[in-house]
């Protein structure tokens, strides 16, 4: 199977983004063809670098790679710190690229290792989950958490190319490969509704990570992702769309110390509660719900939200950096592959909602 090649555009200059499975074989090839070398420094992460280094040894053409460790609650300033440790020693310059390869967190903080060292070095990311894959691989944000709230430290520096090989995903534990899928389901609310068919049709496959079944829906998610950043990189307006079920989701994690959920799962119930409220305005169509809802109880269980009160929830909301001037903008679907932004939801729907998926009054 051909790779796929979706064109990102963005304010420091147009990407790529290839998907396909066996991409990673080519990547000596294609950071050439991108002008990207000859200097480069690949960063991963402790857990993933044993299971597919060997893979890569070709593309790190000048030293061994740094590893950090890995997990969100690494996800600090002291772990860009090594990194920037490890890149003045290696004597990386501007011409230098680095190549994170690993998940979200590995490419939310390689990433701003790499916009701060000497203001800015490129970047090329290898993501490694499925959620980093069709999500966070694109678009440009990084950063780190802070003590006091996830994702406050950050940049916005744009990839140089990003190489998303579906093979990669056979070593992802269960839980963390279904919580990718439900913003595969995202995408498929907010812009296309043939990844709910996709879902639907060839979920066993889907499951099995068969790669002719996972590569398309890779793809399709990340020219959706690709098309919306690339109109709107900032999130003035359009990139809000993408929200979709994160203002309840962002909240359930939260109001669970970011333990109890996989963030995927999170969004799992944020979607059906955004569904919910858009059913009760009478915006969402109940079928769409319907629809959602099945496809998420057949991916399996997730985790319980016993123990979270509305109104922890609720608290947990208005605390949320995406509220704009105080007021919450609400992405509600209108159908299969439609949204709108609501900008006068009550704390009375929201409640409503929550209630629907299962929180305590
Ligand atoms: N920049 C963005 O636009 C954006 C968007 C969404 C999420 N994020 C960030 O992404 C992070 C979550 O990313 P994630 O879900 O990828 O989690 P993650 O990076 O923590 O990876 C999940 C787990 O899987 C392991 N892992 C990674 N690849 C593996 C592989 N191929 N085989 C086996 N194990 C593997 C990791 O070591 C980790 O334990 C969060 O910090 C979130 O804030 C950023
Ligand atoms: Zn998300």
């Amino acid at each position: 199977m051909e790779p796929t090649r979706i064109g990102v555009t963005a304010a420091a200059g147009a990407y790529s983004v290839i998907i396909g499975a066996g991409v990673i074989d080519a990547l000596p090839t294609e950071l050439e063809a991108a002008g990207l070398g000859p200097r480069r420094i690949v960063v991963s992460s402790k857990r993933v670098w044993p299971l597919h280094g060997k893979r890569f040894r070709r593309a790190g053409t000048e030293r061994s790679p740094v590893l950090v460790d890995d997990g969100e609650r690494y996800k600090i300033i002291g772990t860009v710190g090594k990194v920037h440790d490890a890149l003045v020693k290696a004597k990386a310059d501007r011409s230098t690229v680095v190549i994170a390869v690993g998940g979200g967190v590995i490419g939310d903080l390689v990433g701003f290792a790499a916009a701060t060292y000497l203001r800015g070095i490129r970047v090329v990311h290898v993501p490694t989950t499925l959620l980093a894959q069709v999500d966070s691989a694109i678009g440009g944000k990084t950063g780190v958490n802070h003590r006091l709230g996830k994702n406050l430290i950050g940049a916005f520096h744009a990839p140089s190319l990003v190489v998303a090989d579906p093979i990669v995903l056979d070593t992802l534990p269960p839980r963390e490969y279904r919580a990718g899928l439900y913003e595969v389901i995202k995408y498929g609310v907010i812009s296309d509704p043939s990844l709910l068919d996709h879902l639907r049709t060839n979920l066993a496959a889907i499951l099995a990570r068969a790669a002719d079944a996972v590569a398309p829906m890779v793809a399709t998610s990340c020219r959706i992702k690709a098309a919306v950043v690339s109109a709107d990189e900032r999130e003035s307006g359009l990139r809000r769309i993408l929200n979709f079920g994160h203002t309840v989701g962002h909240a359930l994690e939260a109001a669970t110390g970011y333990r109890r959920f996989r963030h995927g799962e999170a969004i799992g119930y944020g979607m059906l509660a955004a569904l919910r409220l858009g059913v009760a305005r009478g915006v969402t169509p109940p079928a769409l719900l319907d629809e959602v809802q099945a496809i998420i109880t057949r991916l399996g269980a997730l985790p319980p939200v016993s123990g979270i009160s509305t109104k922890t929830a609720i608290a947990a909301m208005g605390r949320d950096k995406k509220v704009v001037a105080g007021t919450l903008h609400f992405v509600a679907a209108t159908g299969r592959g439609r949204t709108t932004t609501l900008t006068d939801v009550t704390a009375a729907e929201i409640r409503a909602a929550l209630k629907g998926i299962g929180l305590k009054a």
